[in-house]
């Protein structure tokens, strides 16, 4: 009987009697290799067979074959016997899960830096009689611009680079201030009122630009309403928001076709007294765009522009954010970095 027939059988039996010690489908793959596998013990045998006389090769052969057979049959029995337990564990942990159990080192979850500014705006204006107001961040033309005094040929719609949708007449709103128009549509008056919400341009993208931003908008509509509410508003706002009570504001005059007149407000630096990083020097900071409701906008959303004015202001949150913590490069934001959003 040749030597190659005993260790055929010697092969078997370890290749069986491992298997049955075999609990894991990790250790069941590492027995793959190691027995199954191209290099593994039971190729290594094959090639000794050319060594043998035909007269052997007779018996020794089909010894080799029930070799692999027997031993890849009694893998494949124990891999789906174990892949049936696994499954079965998951529905059993499943089934027992304990949601009050303790976990000592969890790791906590905080928020956005973008939420905390939020709120803070948020309470602040709550603080002084604002109610919300939300609006779809997919608009129609009519909202985005036409209510708003943009009428399609008006040149200053290149100011808003447009991400329109596929969807002719829809888009994804380039501001906040169509939330002005739903909120007219649909309050009684007096209104005051905070929209804040993304907004998205068609744009490159760079440390202070991204396609989406957040913006909040300003309305106040009542009778007599003057710049000078709109001045005392804003300028409260951000002394509370800032916590400095010396913090100062100016207007440069300017155009937005919802408003006239039409300013940009700039805040003093609430860092400095003479020049950093932040003001970029000029102890100024841009903070975003304000003015009087047009009368063709309050006409559109009929109130009477006899009886009643408005203000409106619109300004960035991002911009707020990345001062108020020091982040330059807003497309951080969004960039779902957890070593950047674990700092808050
Ligand atoms: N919606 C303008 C923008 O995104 C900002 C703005 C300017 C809002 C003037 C206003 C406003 O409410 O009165 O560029």
């Amino acid at each position: 009987m040749p030597l190659l027939l005993d260790e055929i059988n010697q092969l078997k039996n370890q290749c069986l009697s491992t298997l049955t010690t075999i609990t894991s489908l990790e250790s069941l793959e590492q027995f793959r290799i190691t027995f199954l596998g191209r290099q593994g013990s039971i190729a290594q045998l094959m090639p000794r067979l050319k060594e043998l006389s035909l007269e052997e090769k007779k018996v020794v052969g089909p010894a080799m074959n029930s070799l692999k057979q027997e031993v890849q049959e009694a893998f494949d029995t124990k891999h789906a016997y174990l892949e049936k337990k696994l499954v079965e564990q998951q529905i059993l942990k499943q089934k027992f899960f304990d949601v009050t159990a303790y976990e000592p080192h969890a790791i906590k979850g905080t928020l956005h830096p973008l939420t905390y500014i939020y709120k803070k705006v948020q309470d602040i204006f709550i603080s002084m009689g604002y109610a919300i107001a939300y609006g779809p961040e997919v608009e129609t033309e009519y909202y985005n611009f036409e209510a708003l005094n943009i009428p399609e040929d008006h040149p200053a719609r290149d100011e808003w680079d447009t991400l329109w949708l596929d969807v002719p007449g829809l888009l994804m709103r380039t501001h906040t201030s169509p939330v002005q128009i739903h909120t007219m549509e649909k309050s009684e008056l007096p209104l005051a009122v905070i929209a804040p919400g993304r907004a998205y341009r068609h744009e490159a993208t760079d440390a202070t630009h991204d396609f989406m931003f957040n913006q909040i908008e300003l309305l106040v509509i009542d009778k007599n309403i003057s710049l000078a509410h709109l001045l005392g508003t804003i300028k409260v706002f951000f002394r509370k928001f800032f916590e400095k009570d010396d913090l100062e504001i100016r207007v440069r005059s300017s155009y937005f076709p919802f408003v006239e007149p039409g300013i940009e407000v700039d805040v003093s630096c609430p860092f400095c007294k003479e020049g950093c990083a932040l003001c970029k020097r000029t102890c100024w900071i841009e903070i975003g765009g304000a003015g009087l409701v047009h009368p063709d906008v309050l006409r559109c959303s009929n109130i009477d522009t006899k009886k009643y004015s408005g203000f409106a202001f619109g300004f960035g949150l991002d911009r707020l954010t990345m001062l108020q913590y020091h982040i330059n490069d807003i497309r951080l934001f969004s960039s779902g970095k957890l070593e950047f959003l674990k700092q808050f």
